[in-house]
């Protein structure tokens, strides 16, 4: 069994550049299913129904978001029918907690945690969010997206989940993690980068980001332009096996 799960999207173009690429990127890697982190599809923050809906047509089965899941007002209106994971740990929050799909005769299950350090939400304990979930899921396989800033909490969650979960996947910081490896039996990497401009902040214009930081001044910024970097992972849950995904295009 063999996945690509794709970094956080970062804007259309982006998408675009995954949609126009995925044929292709599946083939070279022999990709039975194709999950993402889709929460900066909209200009950086959030996840339109329309964009959903793009990703669906597109191949992509089974979406994880992170702190901006909620950014769009208008995915109320559709993340409980979807194949979106919410985060697990925003318990009052409407959406799924795990998101399970079927291929050939396995099961393959999606969780998304956020991580506490450095994000300031009101989230449930991340820890003892996943003990109760692993509690009720029966499932061939279970990929655990932890959308953290800390290295260290990432880490944490990693060797707790340790032989309990196939795949602890960090996202969030957009920038791709060199550490790629096994803990126990469980595939992890710190982070698996962003889809979006290479020539960026973390997405972002870098001009508008230095400014912010400079002068103290919060401004608008905007998502840069040029060439898309797509980071990813290629995960072969039966050999055991992460691989980084690293192309730029354009
Ligand atoms: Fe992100
Ligand atoms: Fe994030």
């Amino acid at each position: 069994m063999r996945i690509l799960y794709l970094g956080d999207i970062v804007g259309t173009k982006a998408l675009d550049v995954v949609i126009n690429n995925l044929n292709s990127i599946k083939k070279e890697y022999n990709i039975n299913l194709v999950f993402a982190n889709a929460e900066n599809v909209a200009d950086g923050k959030g996840l339109t129904r329309q964009q959903y809906v793009i990703m669906q047509r597109a191949g992509i089965q089974a979406i994880s978001m992170g702190n901006h899941t909620y950014s769009k007002k208008t995915i109320f209106e559709f993340i409980n029918e979807s194949n979106i994971v919410k985060p697990a740990n925003m318990s009052e929050a409407p959406g799924k907690s795990y998101l399970t799909i079927r291929y050939n005769d396995k099961t393959i299950t999606l969780i998304s945690l956020l991580g506490r350090v450095f994000l300031n939400m009101s989230l449930d304990c991340p820890f003892k969010t996943i003990d109760k979930l692993l509690k009720e899921i029966k499932s061939d396989y279970i990929i655990v997206d932890v959308h953290a800033e800390a290295t260290s909490e990432k880490l944490a969650l990693a060797y707790y989940l340790e032989n309990r979960v196939s795949a602890v996947l960090g996202t969030h910081t957009h920038i791709q993690t060199a550490d790629e490896r096994k803990i126990g039996n469980t595939l992890y990497i710190t982070d698996i980068g962003m889809c979006g401009p290479y020539n960026s902040v973390i997405g972002d214009d870098a001009l508008s980001i230095i400014n912010r930081f400079k002068t103290g001044i919060y401004t608008p910024t905007k998502l840069a332009e040029g060439p898309i970097i797509i980071n990813g992972v290629i995960l072969d849950l039966d050999m055991k096996k992460i691989w980084r995904l690293n192309k730029i295009y354009g």
